[in-house]
């Protein structure tokens, strides 16, 4: 039986665009694989900034470990082990000036790790995984779209899951909820514009 990751990383709860939509990968998926699901709230981990015990922790043996640089550490393990253990991924992140936002970034800070999932040669090592990003954004950045240029999330996100092996990457482009700011459009229209993009990436 395969494994979903889930990993959600909006503050907004209920009325975030990208949980709602993980929400619905994760049904599908169900459906499709009854596989097993492995829920990661960014926002329920404390996820510390990288500091010198951290480099310490990752870049020395662990049996040189003190248990302070044991502590700092764990974390990271920790991530890195549950993201290895997945098949399949689903991020859903929003875009923060036109970028990921730093909660997302200071995830992928702990799991792009030396020896655990890439290599002394720059060699991914999580390979056979295939991922789904969704990116919840107030503006619209699908090509064509006269913002696109600005979206600097998807190509970093995929380079980046790409370098520790992840190179299966489909990214959904959830834009548009400036509308539920506007009063044009409701959250479940929102997400409704997005659903079937979301239903297929589950397949
Ligand atoms: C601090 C901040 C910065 C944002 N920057 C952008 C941006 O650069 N481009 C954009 O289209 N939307 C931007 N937004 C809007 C969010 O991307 C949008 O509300 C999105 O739906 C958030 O995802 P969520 O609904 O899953 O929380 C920003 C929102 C916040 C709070």
């Amino acid at each position: 039986m395969p494994t979903l990751l889930k990993i959600d990383a909006s503050p907004r709860g209920d009325y975030s665009v990208s949980r709602n939509l993980t929400t619905i990968f994760t049904e599908e998926w169900t459906k499709n694989y009854s596989g097993t699901v492995v829920e990661r709230d960014l926002f329920k981990t404390d996820l510390p900034f990288v500091d010198v015990p951290w480099m310490m922790g990752a870049y020395t043996p662990a049996e040189q470990h003190s248990p302070e640089i044991q502590k700092t550490i764990k974390i990271s393990n920790d991530l890195v082990d549950e993201l290895l253990a997945a098949d399949h991924i689903v991020l859903g992140t929003p875009m923060y000036n036109f970028a990921t936002p730093a909660i997302t970034k200071a995830y992928i800070d702990h799991i792009v790790r030396v020896g655990r999932t890439f290599s002394t040669s720059y060699e991914g090592l999580a390979k056979g995984k295939k991922l789904t990003i969704i990116i919840a954004s107030g503006g619209v950045y699908t090509p064509g779209a006269h913002m696109e240029a600005y979206n600097a999330e998807s190509g970093y996100l995929k380079q980046i899951f790409g370098f520790i092996g992840i190179t299966d990457v489909n990214i959904v482009l959830a834009g548009g909820s400036n509308a539920l700011n506007t009063g044009e459009k409701t959250l479940p229209q929102v997400v409704e514009e997005h659903k079937a993009a979301v239903v297929e990436a589950a397949k």
